[in-house]
């Protein structure tokens, strides 16, 4: 027992240590995408929003407070993607932008069921852990370039 233990310490142990990135061979291999340096500020604000907005509608769901939920979901549904100018989007590759319209949507849904007080607050998490998905992807495969 204490054996097939210390074997399962040791494959936890190299996993680790394998994932583990030292400094020297940190290169950011992920796809560029080129913006001015407002554009690049836009966006990184809308990220900020994305990240505010979603641990509210965490916190929110979990209280059950669904009408703090539309408050907070409503605001980062369709209407901000909307008004990013054309000149800004048509500079996001298409899988970049199809990922970025998904997440709006996904919060403009949050609203439209958190609008019911009968809402579950069950499907909100689910909804949110599904988008968060998006965060993930998105950050492993694009980063911001200026120029
Ligand atoms: C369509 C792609 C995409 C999606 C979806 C996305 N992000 Fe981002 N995000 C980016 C990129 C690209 C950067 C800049 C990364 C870089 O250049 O290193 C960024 C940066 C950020 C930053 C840093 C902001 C700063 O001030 O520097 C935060 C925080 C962030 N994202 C949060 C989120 C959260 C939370 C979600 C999901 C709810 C999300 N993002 C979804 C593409 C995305």
């Amino acid at each position: 027992m204490a054996k097939k233990h210390s074997l399962i310490f040791q494959t936890i142990l190299t996993v680790l240590l394998c994932s583990m990135v030292t400094p020297s061979q940190a290169e950011d291999t992920r796809k560029a995408i080129w913006l001015s340096a407002v554009e690049r500020e836009v966006l990184l604000i809308e990220m900020r929003n994305f990240l505010r907005g979603s641990q509210e509608v965490l916190e929110n769901s979990v209280k059950e407070d669904m009408a703090l939920v539309n408050r907070t979901a409503k605001p980062l549904g369709t209407k901000m993607l909307k008004n990013l100018p054309k000149e800004m989007t048509d500079k996001m590759p298409p899988g970049f932008y199809a990922m970025l319209k998904t997440l709006h949507y996904g919060f403009a849904e949050i609203a439209d069921i958190s609008k019911s007080p009968k809402a579950e607050s069950k499907v909100v998490l689910q909804k949110l852990a599904n988008m968060q998905k998006l965060c993930v992807g998105c950050h492993a495969t694009y980063q911001l370039k200026v120029k």
